[in-house]
């Protein structure tokens, strides 16, 4: 368990007077206000999805001031918000996700957000998994948007029809299809080298090949046992097999561009969170129709989740009521459902109405309402370890997946070297 701070104590007792603010909540603002929203959604589907935020805020009189910073994962917007801080000027609102939350949570500079959870009855509403996420040290520090699952494998229809492919529910079956594109002159899987994306395969291997429970015992648990043990190799492995399949030569780019590739027919399949599903529906590709959404092979009875949620800086407190709006009107039925489906996630309520949803968004929704033995934290998007030990694996993955030279059971070895190092550094003295 992490340490309070002196001004989590003291906030915790201002929280005193939670009754009385959420007297105030239900009304718009009397007073204009205006907040800066650091975050990394620059597409198409993620601009449209913050638009929706942004709009129905401004009913409220508020002013969401955009400041998004390019990088899928959120890696350039990290550490933009890492050097506002430390120069005194941090935004308002910021996309601050899992471990990351409780990092930001721990040095006392985010706002509770207890009162707005207590009067909308969160414990009660949310999926437990996504309102245990937003607390820290029994507090709520930010608000949870949208659960995104990530053990998605995407396949351009045309393509498997002409060439009488359905899609594979073992990783045989994806072999046998993916070899037949590739005699036929087809990229059979859209793929870029960039670390975060190669290391979300990796990660969806990882599943595949042993479930949540080593899942979580290797990124949540970081049990060196877990790390010697053959399964991580078969992923490993397994990982370095697929290149053989992907385009040649291998580019670092954005993952819009691999998605691009598979609207565009140039690659048979693609596997990605469903934020890709929500841009390819934004270019106007509709799912079941243009492009089909499945489980990646070996995982349709697992969800790999990635929570999007938002915090907020106090500061000087000068804009809580406009934070407070904010986190209350995020939660609404009807916001979840506008912003969930332009983003491809799934609502954070229990009970979400599936009706209006797609097949791919209802199967997200069946999977994850199993609850925690079908669930499996995302270490690439910050849900099962803290950012540098997180950082050191994406780092060691992709350079794996990058160098010839490097084999499997070096990688293997390394990654335990990690894990140890990180874990000693956590130890006291
Ligand atoms: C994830 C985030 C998603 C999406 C994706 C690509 O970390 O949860 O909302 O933006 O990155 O950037």
């Amino acid at each position: 368990m992490r340490k309070r701070t002196g001004r989590t104590a003291a906030l915790s007792v201002l929280g005193a007077g939670a009754g009385l603010l959420a007297l105030t909540l239900c009304a718009p603002l009397a007073h204009a206000d205006a907040l800066q929203v650091l975050h990394w959604w620059t597409s198409a589907s993620e601009r449209k999805a913050a638009n929706v935020l942004a709009a129905r805020l401004a009913t409220e009189n508020i002013d969401w001031r955009d400041a998004a910073i390019p990088g899928g994962a959120g890696i350039g917007a990290v550490k933009v918000l890492k050097s506002r801080v430390l120069a005194g000027n941090s935004p308002e609102v910021m996309q601050l996700v899992g471990y990351s939350l409780a990092e930001w949570s721990d040095l006392g500079l985010l706002l509770q957000l207890d009162g707005v959870a207590a009067s909308g009855n969160w414990s009660r509403l949310l999926h437990p998994t996504a309102y245990s996420l937003v607390q820290n040290h029994g507090h709520v520090m930010a608000v949870p948007l949208g659960i995104h699952r990530i053990n998605n494998l995407y396949y351009n229809r045309r393509l498997f029809a002409r060439f009488g492919l359905t899609p594979s529910a073992t990783w045989a079956e994806f072999e046998r299809a993916a070899e037949k594109l590739r005699l036929a002159g087809i990229t059979a899987l859209a793929q870029s080298s960039e670390p975060w994306q190669v290391a979300t395969l990796f990660e969806t291997l990882v599943l595949a090949e042993a479930g949540p429970a080593f899942y979580r015992e290797l990124f949540v648990r970081k049990n060196l046992e877990a790390y010697a043990d053959p399964r991580l190799l078969h992923a490993l492995k397994r990982l370095k097999t697929l290149r053989r399949w992907m385009p040649t030569p291998l580019r670092e780019r954005p993952w819009t561009d691999a998605a691009r590739q598979l609207a565009d027919g140039d690659a048979a399949m693609f596997i990605m969170g469903d934020w890709a599903k929500g841009e390819l529906n934004a270019w106007g590709l509709v799912t079941d129709e243009a492009f089909g959404c499945v489980a990646v092979p070996e995982t349709a009875q697992y969800h790999l989740f990635s929570i999007d949620t938002l915090a907020m800086f106090s500061a000087s407190y000068s804009h809580q009521a406009a934070q407070e709006k904010l986190a209350e009107v995020v939660i609404s039925a009807p916001l979840q459902a506008d912003y969930n489906r332009i983003k491809g996630s799934i609502p954070v309520l229990r009970g979400a109405d599936t009706g209006k949803m797609d097949s791919c968004a209802r199967n997200s929704v069946q999977v994850f309402a199993r609850g925690a033995a079908a669930q499996a934290p995302s270490l690439v998007h910050r849900m099962a370890s803290d950012e540098s030990t997180k950082d050191a694996i994406v780092a060691e993955v992709s350079r794996y997946f990058n160098d010839e030279q490097v084999s499997a059971a070096d990688a293997q070895r390394r990654l335990a070297t990690i894990v140890r190092a990180t874990s000693e550094q956590g130890k006291p003295p």
